[in-house]
């Protein structure tokens, strides 16, 4: 029987490259997504991945949605902590909405998708906890003292995770993406788009597929004694 992957947030961007990465691998992969269905539906005829709706935000809706993907495919092996949001403001202007909705969805996000799938994992003794953090959860960034506390503190949550899971069989990683050619990044106006790449020494965006590639890594039983760390991947934009 193959291993049983969720994917949040994967049918678009990062987390549908995350999501065919993994069914490519060999997984049976659940996707979940907020609300634009024609994206998920889009996702699901050309790929065969079926995806769910909640709200990540939402403890109770994840623990259904999760209870439902576990119904359908199995127990889940691999979760993959992708969904996120952006709501950027420089700290004057950002009001406790902005703030508090980054919050929500980015870091207790987290951990309405990882607690409901964690007795399992320690039960079964296997499990992979993967988060997609960001560059700017390491380095901060104008506007997004919202977006970066929250990516600051996906490294908090794996690191802590690590130690308590390691004896369970499960690992807990953080990725760290530098920018990537998502179609957030995309939509930007062409000129803040090449000064983005300008502070980027690799000279381009990152892939989605190269975010994925480092996710079916540290999935695998390869990537075993990785625990509790964070993988930089931002063509040597900034080190830690
Ligand atoms: N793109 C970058 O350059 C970059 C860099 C560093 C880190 N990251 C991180 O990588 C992750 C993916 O980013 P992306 O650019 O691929 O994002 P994206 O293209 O905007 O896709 C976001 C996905 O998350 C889902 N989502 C958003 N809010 C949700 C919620 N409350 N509940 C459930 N699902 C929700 C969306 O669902 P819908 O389709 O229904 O909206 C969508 O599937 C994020 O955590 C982001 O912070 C991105």
């Amino acid at each position: 029987m193959s291993r049983v992957a969720l994917v949040t947030g994967g049918s678009r961007g990062i987390g549908a490259a995350i999501s065919n990465a993994l069914k490519d691998a060999g997984y049976s992969v659940a996707a979940t997504y907020a609300g634009n269905d024609e994206a998920a539906s889009k996702f699901t005829a050309e790929t065969g991945i079926k995806t769910y709706k909640w709200n990540v935000a939402d403890y109770d809706e994840s623990k259904n949605g999760i209870a439902q993907v576990e119904s359908d495919l199995g127990p889940i092996d691999v979760v993959v902590a992708n969904a996120g949001i952006t709501r950027d403001a420089p700290f004057h202007k950002m009001t406790p909405e902005q703030w508090q909705q980054v919050i929500d969805t980015n870091l207790t996000g987290v951990f309405n998708t990882v607690h409901p799938v964690w007795p399992g994992m320690r039960e079964r003794k296997f499990g992979r906890v993967i988060v997609i953090s960001s560059i700017n959860g390491q380095k901060g960034q104008f506007a997004q003292v919202n977006y970066a506390a929250t990516k600051a503190g996906d490294l908090g949550i794996v690191k802590s995770l690590a130690q308590e899971g390691a004896r369970a069989g499960i690992t807990a990683n953080a990725i760290c993406p530098g920018y990537i050619a998502t179609e957030m990044v995309m939509a930007v106006p062409e000129k803040v788009r090449e000064s983005i790449i300008g502070q980027i020494p690799a000279g381009r965006l990152g892939e989605p597929e190269e975010i994925a590639r480092c996710v079916a890594f540290l999935a695998s039983d390869d990537a075993g004694f990785i625990n509790g760390s964070t993988i930089s991947a931002n063509g040597a934009q900034f080190f830690v």
